[in-house]
């Protein structure tokens, strides 16, 4: 049987990740945080001494494809090592979006994203989810949330964990971010045709969530 998928796609910090967490776990779904998996290719080209530069794609897509991954109780483990502090960081953020603009490590992911497509069924987060990765999905969303709900939502994260930091440099940051991720060639930053826009700025967590479920009701 066709197995179900709905994709939450948008920009950086507009709460994709606690969106998707919650409706695979009220549907029982498996989840996939795409996001992730860029991130520990940028750490795995930084260890490996490369740089996110053309003369170094193919080197990195071979990192990217035989990444040694392990997710374990919400942490990821590369090489078997705790990295998960290390790919929260914005320098990881960054370091993501930038391997991500190469045309072959998005094609070095594009097997194992789509691995998580099982039964039950799947919640993907990312950038182009709906419009690449799983075009026949059954349910489109692109979350969106204005700049400024953004910065103010990430700083709150940050400062709960102790980490100090700025809301003007966070908005900086998530700007630059969104800028290279929607102005790339390859899989670029945008609604899929048939998404369906919610702009979370106003809106609690649960109202996105009761918002999400009632609509892939409505396409059952
Ligand atoms: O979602 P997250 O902030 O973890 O993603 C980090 C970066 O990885 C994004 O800024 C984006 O450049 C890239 N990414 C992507 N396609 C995805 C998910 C993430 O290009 N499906």
């Amino acid at each position: 049987p066709e197995v179900p998928v709905i994709c939450i796609d948008g920009p950086t910090a507009s709460g994709k990740g606690t969106l998707t967490v919650e409706v695979a776990r009220r549907l029982g779904y498996h989840y996939l945080d795409s996001g992730t998996l860029y991130r520990v290719t940028g750490l795995a080209m930084r260890r490996a001494g490369l740089d996110a530069e053309p003369a170094h794609e193919a080197r990195i897509a071979d990192l990217a494809r035989a990444l040694p991954l392990v997710f374990n109780e919400g942490k990821v483990l590369l090489a078997g090592e705790d990295v998960s502090e290390d790919l929260r960081t914005e320098a990881a953020g960054m370091d993501a979006s930038r391997v991500s603009a190469l045309p072959a490590v998005r094609a070095a992911l594009l097997a194992l994203q789509r691995s998580f497509r099982r039964l039950p069924g799947l919640v993907a987060d990312g950038r182009d989810m709906g419009t690449v990765i799983f075009p026949d999905a059954g349910l489109k969303v692109y979350l969106t949330a204005s700049a400024a709900h953004r910065a103010e939502r990430r700083y709150k994260q940050l400062i709960s964990k102790g980490i100090s930091t700025t809301i003007d440099s966070l908005r900086a940051d998530l700007e630059a971010r969104d800028l290279r991720d929607s102005s790339r060639s390859v899989a670029p930053l945008k609604p899929a045709p048939d998404a369906r826009l919610l702009d979370n700025s106003h809106q609690t967590i649960e109202q996105s969530v009761v918002q999400v479920l009632a609509w892939w009701q409505e396409v059952q």
